[in-house]
């Protein structure tokens, strides 16, 4: 599988294994390792995480498979976040959910991740949420931190504008290398709030979270979700595919913004479902049907 190249030297694999899920899948550590494995044979290489996935407790599943399979860590590439404070009987000091930025948290956070996920490095590290109180020097004074002492190799944000993309990448010496933003035939939202012209203009490869809309779009329980299986259901009939998620992954593979869909299942027919969609070739009209079901009106 063809990597995304984010800078002239490092890339993520063109579909990324979303790891949030991990502690409801049930595996041993053993066999989480065989899992991966399983996974890396497809050409998925790069895998995404954050500090409080499974209350804080996913890092180090994935670092116990690190621990037991050596040889994993140097044919993986780690994405992790940072910035979200939950409530958690691990921090009773806390009494509300909230954002931390600061210089200190963030080294913290990545100290943490470090120790649990079992390794020296993190290949790309992303500010989990854009935050109400945020000092843009502080971040770029924790980039600065952590790039020099080796402990992360590049730098991204999560369900940032274009507005906090750029105002962020003003303050940081480390440029910001991509935005992880939800999109799925479901979830437009990126469509229309400027953030996909500000990709395309910047050449920033974006990685789309949930892309089956967390599952949503499988089993759909509004009036939108029907009405977008619909359409999914009969482009897949026209080019001869099954099952449906592989329409959704080719919806999302064709746009020319080279988005990463970030698959968040724990089943490798269904991970290889998202790697399969790569041979699909779908029409302009077949990707504007499928738009136009989930807008739920005509285009002007
Ligand atoms: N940056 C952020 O703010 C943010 C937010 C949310 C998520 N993420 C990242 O994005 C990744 C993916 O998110 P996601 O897990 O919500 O993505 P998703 O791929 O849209 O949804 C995965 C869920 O859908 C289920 N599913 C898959 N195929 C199905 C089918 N055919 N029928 C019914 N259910 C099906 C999966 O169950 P099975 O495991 O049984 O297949 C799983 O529970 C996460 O792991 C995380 O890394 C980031």
């Amino acid at each position: 599988m063809n990597k995304i190249n984010l800078t002239n030297d490092f890339g993520l694999s063109r579909i990324v294994h979303g790891q949030m899920r991990m502690n409801n899948w049930k595996m041993t550590t053993r066999e989480l390792s065989v899992f991966m494995e399983e996974v890396v044979g497809l050409g998925v290489t790069s895998f995404d995480h954050a500090d409080i996935y499974g209350n804080y407790s996913c890092e180090a599943m994935l670092g116990e498979v690190l621990g037991m399979n050596k040889s994993l860590r140097n044919r993986i590439e780690i994405i992790t976040k940072c910035g979200i404070k939950l409530v958690s009987e691990k921090f009773p000091e806390r009494k509300i959910k909230h954002y931390d930025y600061s210089c200190e948290h963030i080294v913290t956070s990545v100290n943490n991740s470090l120790k649990n996920l079992r390794t020296d490095h993190i290949d790309l590290l992303l500010l989990h949420r854009p935050a109400p109180f945020f000092d843009p020097e502080a971040a770029a004074e924790a980039f600065s931190v952590l790039k020099r002492e080796g402990k992360v190799l590049y730098f991204g944000v999560s369900n940032f504008t274009p507005g906090q993309y750029e105002m962020l990448n003003t303050f940081t010496g480390e440029k910001l290398v991509t935005n992880q933003v939800e999109i799925s035939p479901y979830c437009l939202e990126h469509f229309e709030n400027g953030n996909m012209d500000f990709f395309l203009k910047e050449k920033i490869k974006p990685m789309a979270w949930s892309p089956l809309a967390a599952g949503k779009l499988l089993n759909p329980y509004d009036e939108k979700g029907p009405r977008v299986m619909r359409a999914l259901i009969q482009v897949s009939k026209e080019l001869h595919v099954t099952p449906v998620d592989k329409v959704i992954y080719a919806w999302l593979l064709k746009h020319p913004v080279s988005m990463m869909p970030v698959v968040g299942s724990g089943r490798i027919e269904r991970i290889n479902h998202a790697v399969d969609a790569l041979k699909i070739d779908m029409s302009l009209e077949q990707w504007y049907r499928i738009y136009i079901a989930a807008l739920g009106k005509e285009l002007p």
